[in-house]
């Protein structure tokens, strides 16, 4: 089963995420592509049986540019029969703003047709030894479902 990674970073926090869930899911049989936003076309994510997203969110919900071009290649992209997850750092401080990029990603795979097949994951800032464990919870469950 081939899963595509993109991951938007800007301190490392989120690219940490999506390194870990890579490596998680290549121990356990999954082919692996990851790659960063920015060099990356959503059309990428026709070639593969599951689509991930692993987003910050800067800006108080505001999408920084690289990610405005890509949920605009991605909304128009039909997605019917594939799986995905969106995962993602923020911070509380930001109160209803917190991770909001995660769940605005969420809405538009939804709108193109994928099934969601883990709910969101979301860390404050780096990920610490709690979170990668539910990090590796998801490969876990991934495996399970589709590689068992
Ligand atoms: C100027 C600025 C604005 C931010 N805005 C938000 C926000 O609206 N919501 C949120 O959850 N986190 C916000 N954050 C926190 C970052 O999303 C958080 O530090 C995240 O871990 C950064 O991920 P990265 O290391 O992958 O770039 C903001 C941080 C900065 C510096």
């Amino acid at each position: 089963m081939q899963v595509k990674i993109v991951y938007a970073s800007m301190t490392g926090n989120d690219e940490d995420m999506a390194e870990i869930l890579e490596e998680d899911l290549q121990d356990a049989g999954f082919e692996v592509d990851s790659s960063d936003v920015s060099f990356t076309d959503a059309s990428d994510y026709l070639n593969a049986d599951i689509c991930v997203f692993v987003t910050y969110t800067y800006g108080e919900g505001k999408m920084t540019d690289e990610l405005e071009d890509f949920y605009d290649q991605l909304k128009s992209l039909d997605l019917t029969g594939k799986r995905f997850l969106v995962m993602g750092s923020g911070d509380k401080t930001y109160k209803d703003h917190y991770c909001e990029n995660v769940f605005d990603f969420e809405k538009v795979f939804l709108a193109c047709g994928a099934e969601e097949v883990v709910k969101p994951l979301t860390v404050e800032n780096a990920p610490d030894d709690d979170d990668i464990a539910k990090i590796d919870e998801i490969a876990d469950e991934l495996a399970e479902k589709f590689n068992g």
